[in-house]
């Protein structure tokens, strides 16, 4: 088997990460540092260690969703010392990341995981899997402007894909939004709304393709149901 896969089944992270530990020399198998990318292992004889721990492959897989509480971050370490949302996931004792990212000051739907494959799905650039949010943001929205939104924005000197944009409610000073992309690049919808000089103020993850957030509440998780798991895997 192919190193990064072995490492993602192993539950430490997904393909494409375990593809930068390796390239780190992160990785060694029997105890020498490996750190081209072919490399093919034999998984029931080579022992492989990441960061100098041996490594296991995860028999039982966990798919978790959360509702992520504002200033959590969706890294498993972080420099400036913020809470992060594994710490929110009790009595799970198999080593989960999340799926992707969400700003620290961003709410909502956020799925953890020891299962690299599906992480790989999820994260890969031609994903095109809807993500929906709901935005509060500053001022309402003109035609011209949802429209500019819909077909498609430059930035980061690069055109978003097609997007979907709909006024939920209008007040004097802001509004909420019922955004749904297919992309996952950073900071997007934050981005996406600037460009259309509408900043946002309120950010909130709904659903990711099937998966819906529902009534978990704030800092809530829970296990997802067989249909939804079948649903990540034929994706
Ligand atoms: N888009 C953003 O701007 N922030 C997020 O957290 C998610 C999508």
């Amino acid at each position: 088997m192919r190193l990064q896969k072995y490492i993602a089944l192993c539950g430490v992270t997904s393909r494409r990460k375990a593809e930068k530990l390796i390239l780190e020399g992160k990785v060694k198998v029997n105890d020498k540092v490996v750190n081209e990318l072919g490399t093919v292992i034999d998984i029931d004889k080579d022992k492989v260690k990441v960061n100098d721990k041996l490594i296991k492959p995860e028999r039982n897989k966990v798919y978790i969703m959360l509702n992520k509480p504002i200033g959590y971050v969706t890294t498993l370490k972080d420099e400036q010392n913020r809470k992060i949302v594994t710490d929110l996931i009790e009595g799970v004792k198999e080593r989960i990341y999340p799926v992707g990212r969400l700003d620290a000051d961003t709410t909502g739907l956020l799925l953890l995981t020891n299962d690299g494959d599906i992480t790989y799905k999820l994260t890969h650039p031609s994903n095109e899997v809807p993500k929906r949010y709901i935005a509060i943001v500053e001022g309402v929205p003109n035609k011209l402007e949802l429209e500019r939104f819909r077909k498609g924005l430059k930035i980061d000197g690069r055109y978003t894909s097609k997007a979907k944009i709909k006024i939920i409610r209008r007040y004097e000073d802001e509004s909420i939004l019922d955004i749904t992309i297919h992309e996952g690049r950073n900071r997007q919808v934050k981005k996406m709304c600037e460009a259309i000089n509408h900043p946002v103020k309120k950010l909130k993850r709904i659903a990711i393709g099937e998966l819906e957030l529902g009534g978990l509440n704030l800092g809530e998780w829970r296990y997802l149901e067989d249909d939804e798991i079948e649903y990540l895997k034929n994706l």
